[in-house]
Protein backbone atom coordinates (compact mmCIF):
# COMPACT_ATOMS: atom_id res chain seq x y z
CA UNK A 1 0.00 0.00 0.00
CA UNK A 2 0.96 3.55 -0.83
CA UNK A 3 0.73 6.79 0.92
CA UNK A 4 2.61 8.91 -2.01
CA UNK A 5 4.01 10.16 0.93
CA UNK A 6 7.70 11.01 -1.12
CA UNK A 7 5.66 12.22 -4.39
CA UNK A 8 8.20 14.36 -6.29
CA UNK A 9 11.23 13.91 -3.97
CA UNK A 10 14.54 13.09 -4.68
CA UNK A 11 16.65 11.11 -3.19
CA UNK A 12 20.67 9.33 -3.26
CA UNK A 13 20.97 6.01 -1.56
CA UNK A 14 23.74 4.90 -0.86
CA UNK A 15 24.58 0.65 -0.07
CA UNK A 16 22.39 -1.71 -1.69
CA UNK A 17 24.68 -4.50 -2.84
CA UNK A 18 22.01 -7.01 -3.79
CA UNK A 19 18.48 -8.12 -2.51
CA UNK A 20 19.03 -8.39 0.96
CA UNK A 21 20.58 -5.53 1.92
CA UNK A 22 18.68 -2.88 3.85
CA UNK A 23 19.26 0.22 1.04
CA UNK A 24 17.65 -2.43 -1.48
CA UNK A 25 14.35 -2.84 0.47
CA UNK A 26 14.08 0.94 1.20
CA UNK A 27 15.41 2.01 -2.36
CA UNK A 28 11.65 0.05 -3.43
CA UNK A 29 10.30 1.44 -1.04
CA UNK A 30 11.06 5.58 -1.39
CA UNK A 31 10.45 4.49 -4.80
CA UNK A 32 6.45 2.55 -4.24
CA UNK A 33 5.95 6.31 -2.34
CA UNK A 34 6.90 8.27 -4.84
CA UNK A 35 10.05 9.07 -5.20
CA UNK A 36 12.78 9.45 -7.85
CA UNK A 37 16.18 7.88 -7.02
CA UNK A 38 19.69 7.51 -7.70
CA UNK A 39 21.26 4.51 -6.72
CA UNK A 40 25.11 4.81 -5.73
CA UNK A 41 27.61 2.45 -4.20
CA UNK A 42 31.10 1.42 -4.28
CA UNK A 43 33.05 0.67 -8.04
CA UNK A 44 33.84 -2.65 -6.43
CA UNK A 45 30.42 -3.39 -5.61
CA UNK A 46 28.83 -2.51 -8.85
CA UNK A 47 30.98 -5.34 -10.56
CA UNK A 48 28.65 -7.99 -9.20
CA UNK A 49 26.20 -6.33 -11.42
CA UNK A 50 23.17 -7.35 -8.79
CA UNK A 51 22.32 -3.18 -8.24
CA UNK A 52 21.26 -2.71 -12.34
CA UNK A 53 18.47 -5.24 -11.15
CA UNK A 54 16.75 -2.36 -8.97
CA UNK A 55 18.33 0.14 -11.20
CA UNK A 56 16.06 -1.01 -13.75
CA UNK A 57 12.81 -1.84 -11.76
CA UNK A 58 12.97 1.83 -10.06
CA UNK A 59 13.63 3.35 -13.04
CA UNK A 60 17.31 4.86 -11.39
CA UNK A 61 20.57 6.01 -12.78
CA UNK A 62 23.49 4.13 -11.04
CA UNK A 63 26.48 6.57 -10.53
CA UNK A 64 29.65 4.65 -8.76
CA UNK A 65 31.13 6.61 -5.60
CA UNK A 66 33.55 4.83 -3.09
CA UNK A 67 32.45 6.83 0.09
CA UNK A 68 36.07 7.63 1.06
CA UNK A 69 36.74 9.37 -1.85
CA UNK A 70 35.87 13.07 -1.18
CA UNK A 71 36.46 13.43 -5.25
CA UNK A 72 33.82 10.58 -6.04
CA UNK A 73 31.17 12.12 -3.97
CA UNK A 74 31.53 15.63 -5.42
CA UNK A 75 31.18 13.95 -8.80
CA UNK A 76 28.02 11.92 -6.92
CA UNK A 77 26.09 15.12 -5.91
CA UNK A 78 26.88 16.83 -8.81
CA UNK A 79 25.96 14.67 -11.60
CA UNK A 80 22.60 13.93 -8.88
CA UNK A 81 22.25 17.60 -8.95
CA UNK A 82 22.42 17.46 -12.87
CA UNK A 83 19.87 14.49 -13.50
CA UNK A 84 17.14 15.94 -11.05
CA UNK A 85 17.38 19.22 -12.00
CA UNK A 86 17.39 20.85 -8.72
CA UNK A 87 18.28 19.81 -5.27
CA UNK A 88 18.10 16.48 -3.10
CA UNK A 89 15.52 15.66 -0.49
CA UNK A 90 16.77 13.10 0.92
CA UNK A 91 20.21 11.27 1.12
CA UNK A 92 20.29 7.51 2.94
CA UNK A 93 23.84 6.39 4.08
CA UNK A 94 23.70 2.73 4.87
CA UNK A 95 27.32 1.59 4.50
CA UNK A 96 29.33 -0.66 6.60
CA UNK A 97 32.58 -2.42 6.73
CA UNK A 98 34.15 -4.03 9.13
CA UNK A 99 37.80 -4.59 8.34
CA UNK A 100 39.38 -6.36 10.88
CA UNK A 101 36.10 -8.75 11.91
CA UNK A 102 36.39 -9.87 7.75
CA UNK A 103 39.86 -10.72 9.10
CA UNK A 104 39.15 -12.32 12.02
CA UNK A 105 40.60 -10.44 14.47
CA UNK A 106 39.23 -10.14 17.98
CA UNK A 107 38.87 -6.88 19.52
CA UNK A 108 42.04 -7.19 21.91
CA UNK A 109 44.14 -8.02 18.89
CA UNK A 110 42.79 -5.73 16.21
CA UNK A 111 45.62 -3.97 13.13
CA UNK A 112 45.04 -0.42 13.88
CA UNK A 113 45.45 0.06 9.91
CA UNK A 114 42.62 -1.83 9.41
CA UNK A 115 40.89 0.08 11.97
CA UNK A 116 41.65 3.29 9.97
CA UNK A 117 39.75 1.87 7.05
CA UNK A 118 36.82 1.00 9.01
CA UNK A 119 36.81 3.97 10.78
CA UNK A 120 36.82 5.63 7.25
CA UNK A 121 34.20 3.36 5.17
CA UNK A 122 31.78 3.17 7.97
CA UNK A 123 31.37 6.48 10.37
CA UNK A 124 33.74 8.98 8.78
CA UNK A 125 32.06 8.43 5.29
CA UNK A 126 28.31 10.37 7.27
CA UNK A 127 30.91 13.30 7.55
CA UNK A 128 32.48 13.54 4.07
CA UNK A 129 28.65 12.82 2.46
CA UNK A 130 27.20 15.49 4.52
CA UNK A 131 30.22 17.85 3.89
CA UNK A 132 30.08 17.52 0.13
CA UNK A 133 26.38 17.84 0.45
CA UNK A 134 27.02 21.03 3.02
CA UNK A 135 29.19 22.76 0.57
CA UNK A 136 28.06 22.09 -2.68
CA UNK A 137 24.45 23.38 -1.28
CA UNK A 138 22.83 19.95 -2.51
CA UNK A 139 20.28 19.48 -0.25
CA UNK A 140 16.90 20.97 0.05
CA UNK A 141 15.14 23.41 3.00
CA UNK A 142 14.10 20.42 5.11
CA UNK A 143 15.83 17.55 3.72
CA UNK A 144 16.67 15.14 5.45
CA UNK A 145 19.70 12.79 5.43
CA UNK A 146 19.53 9.06 7.70
CA UNK A 147 22.21 6.79 8.45
CA UNK A 148 22.07 3.09 10.12
CA UNK A 149 23.38 2.15 13.26
CA UNK A 150 23.50 -0.46 15.63
CA UNK A 151 23.17 -0.06 19.73
CA UNK A 152 26.48 -1.87 19.88
CA UNK A 153 27.32 1.76 20.13
CA UNK A 154 25.80 2.36 23.77
CA UNK A 155 25.84 -1.48 25.11
CA UNK A 156 28.44 -4.58 24.86
CA UNK A 157 28.04 -6.87 21.91
CA UNK A 158 31.70 -8.83 22.62
CA UNK A 159 31.81 -9.66 18.60
CA UNK A 160 30.33 -6.96 17.20
CA UNK A 161 34.15 -5.73 17.81
CA UNK A 162 35.65 -2.61 16.29
CA UNK A 163 32.01 -1.66 14.61
CA UNK A 164 31.00 -0.53 18.40
CA UNK A 165 33.00 1.96 18.47
CA UNK A 166 32.77 2.83 14.70
CA UNK A 167 29.15 2.94 15.62
CA UNK A 168 29.46 5.37 18.49
CA UNK A 169 31.49 7.73 16.44
CA UNK A 170 28.51 7.68 13.33
CA UNK A 171 26.06 8.63 15.90
CA UNK A 172 28.02 11.55 17.35
CA UNK A 173 28.76 12.43 13.61
CA UNK A 174 25.10 12.60 13.17
CA UNK A 175 24.16 15.08 16.12
CA UNK A 176 27.64 17.03 15.25
CA UNK A 177 26.30 17.76 11.37
CA UNK A 178 22.73 17.80 12.11
CA UNK A 179 23.58 21.18 14.07
CA UNK A 180 25.39 22.38 11.90
CA UNK A 181 22.96 21.57 8.93
CA UNK A 182 20.03 22.50 10.45
CA UNK A 183 20.88 25.82 11.14
CA UNK A 184 22.20 26.21 7.81
CA UNK A 185 19.04 24.71 5.98
CA UNK A 186 16.79 22.98 8.14
CA UNK A 187 18.32 19.85 7.37
CA UNK A 188 17.68 17.00 9.61
CA UNK A 189 20.18 13.95 10.18
CA UNK A 190 19.45 10.88 12.35
CA UNK A 191 20.66 7.76 12.50
CA UNK A 192 18.24 4.74 12.84
CA UNK A 193 19.81 1.92 15.17
CA UNK A 194 17.97 -1.36 13.43
CA UNK A 195 17.87 -4.58 14.46
CA UNK A 196 19.95 -7.42 13.69
CA UNK A 197 19.22 -8.62 10.36
CA UNK A 198 20.37 -11.19 7.98
CA UNK A 199 22.41 -8.99 5.16
CA UNK A 200 25.98 -9.42 3.62
CA UNK A 201 27.36 -7.21 6.57
CA UNK A 202 25.01 -8.52 8.96
CA UNK A 203 26.07 -12.25 8.58
CA UNK A 204 29.70 -11.13 8.76
CA UNK A 205 29.49 -10.50 12.72
CA UNK A 206 30.64 -14.18 14.35
CA UNK A 207 27.55 -16.15 15.72
CA UNK A 208 25.22 -14.33 14.20
CA UNK A 209 22.31 -16.60 14.20
CA UNK A 210 22.39 -16.69 18.44
CA UNK A 211 23.09 -13.05 17.99
CA UNK A 212 19.59 -12.85 15.87
CA UNK A 213 17.61 -14.95 17.91
CA UNK A 214 18.54 -13.65 21.15
CA UNK A 215 17.78 -10.19 20.24
CA UNK A 216 14.05 -11.24 18.56
CA UNK A 217 13.42 -13.46 21.78
CA UNK A 218 14.29 -10.09 23.70
CA UNK A 219 11.86 -7.83 21.94
CA UNK A 220 8.39 -7.72 22.79
CA UNK A 221 7.92 -6.94 18.98
CA UNK A 222 10.45 -9.19 17.89
CA UNK A 223 13.16 -7.89 15.34
CA UNK A 224 12.52 -5.49 12.82
CA UNK A 225 12.91 -6.32 9.05
CA UNK A 226 14.53 -4.55 6.39
CA UNK A 227 10.85 -4.44 5.03
CA UNK A 228 9.76 -2.51 8.39
CA UNK A 229 13.37 -0.75 8.44
CA UNK A 230 12.25 0.74 4.97
CA UNK A 231 9.26 1.46 6.21
CA UNK A 232 10.32 4.11 9.21
CA UNK A 233 13.00 5.57 6.91
CA UNK A 234 9.99 6.77 4.51
CA UNK A 235 8.69 8.16 7.31
CA UNK A 236 12.15 10.33 8.05
CA UNK A 237 12.79 11.02 4.89
CA UNK A 238 8.94 12.47 4.70
CA UNK A 239 7.30 15.82 5.49
CA UNK A 240 5.83 14.25 8.40
CA UNK A 241 8.85 14.50 10.80
CA UNK A 242 9.99 17.52 10.04
CA UNK A 243 11.25 18.46 13.64
CA UNK A 244 13.05 15.64 14.37
CA UNK A 245 16.70 15.41 13.84
CA UNK A 246 20.30 14.84 15.71
CA UNK A 247 18.67 11.53 16.85
CA UNK A 248 19.60 7.81 17.19
CA UNK A 249 16.20 6.23 16.54
CA UNK A 250 15.77 2.29 17.89
CA UNK A 251 14.02 0.21 15.76
CA UNK A 252 13.78 -2.83 17.33
CA UNK A 253 10.96 -4.12 18.35
CA UNK A 254 11.85 -2.82 22.18
CA UNK A 255 14.89 -4.67 22.57
CA UNK A 256 16.81 -1.34 23.45
CA UNK A 257 15.11 -0.92 26.78
CA UNK A 258 14.49 -4.68 27.74
CA UNK A 259 16.59 -5.41 30.42
CA UNK A 260 14.70 -9.17 30.73
CA UNK A 261 12.31 -11.49 28.85
CA UNK A 262 9.54 -14.21 29.72
CA UNK A 263 11.30 -16.04 26.34
CA UNK A 264 14.72 -15.57 27.79
CA UNK A 265 13.70 -16.37 30.94
CA UNK A 266 12.19 -20.32 30.06
CA UNK A 267 15.23 -20.46 27.24
CA UNK A 268 17.07 -20.49 30.19
CA UNK A 269 15.19 -22.38 32.66
CA UNK A 270 15.24 -25.55 29.92
N1 LIG B 1 22.44 -6.24 9.00
C1 LIG B 1 22.35 -5.89 10.27
O1 LIG B 1 22.18 -6.71 11.19
C2 LIG B 1 22.43 -4.40 10.62
C3 LIG B 1 21.92 -3.96 11.86
C4 LIG B 1 22.03 -2.61 12.18
C5 LIG B 1 22.65 -1.73 11.30
N2 LIG B 1 23.15 -2.22 10.10
C6 LIG B 1 23.83 -1.27 9.22
O2 LIG B 1 23.11 -1.16 8.01
C7 LIG B 1 23.98 -0.67 7.00
C8 LIG B 1 23.78 -1.49 5.72
O3 LIG B 1 24.23 -2.81 5.91
P1 LIG B 1 23.44 -4.10 5.42
O4 LIG B 1 23.22 -4.94 6.63
O5 LIG B 1 22.28 -3.75 4.56
O6 LIG B 1 24.56 -4.90 4.58
P2 LIG B 1 25.07 -4.77 3.06
O7 LIG B 1 26.34 -5.56 3.03
O8 LIG B 1 24.00 -5.18 2.14
O9 LIG B 1 25.38 -3.22 2.88
C9 LIG B 1 26.62 -2.61 3.16
C10 LIG B 1 26.94 -1.72 1.97
O10 LIG B 1 28.11 -0.92 2.20
C11 LIG B 1 28.72 -0.77 0.92
N3 LIG B 1 30.10 -0.32 1.02
C12 LIG B 1 31.14 -0.94 1.65
N4 LIG B 1 32.28 -0.24 1.46
C13 LIG B 1 31.95 0.85 0.70
C14 LIG B 1 32.69 1.94 0.17
N5 LIG B 1 34.01 2.07 0.38
N6 LIG B 1 32.03 2.87 -0.58
C15 LIG B 1 30.70 2.77 -0.80
N7 LIG B 1 29.94 1.77 -0.31
C16 LIG B 1 30.57 0.81 0.42
C17 LIG B 1 28.63 -2.21 0.36
O11 LIG B 1 28.94 -2.30 -1.02
C18 LIG B 1 27.21 -2.56 0.69
O12 LIG B 1 26.33 -2.14 -0.33
C19 LIG B 1 25.40 -0.75 7.60
O13 LIG B 1 25.78 0.51 8.08
C20 LIG B 1 25.20 -1.70 8.75
O14 LIG B 1 26.19 -1.55 9.76
C21 LIG B 1 23.03 -3.52 9.75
Amino acid sequence: MSFNLLKGKKGIIFGALNNQSIAWKIAEKCFEEGAQIVLTNAPVALRFGEINELAEKINAPVIPADVTSMEDLSNLFTKSLAHFGGPIDFVLHSVGMSMNVRKGNPYTNLDHELEHKTLDISAMSLHRVCQTAFQLDAMAEWGSIVSLSYIAAQRVFPDYSEMADTKALLESIARSFGYHYGLKKKVRINTISQSPTRTTAGSGVKGFEGFITYADKMSPLGNASAEDCANYCVTLFSDLTRMVTMQNLFHDGGFSFCGLSHAVIDQMEK
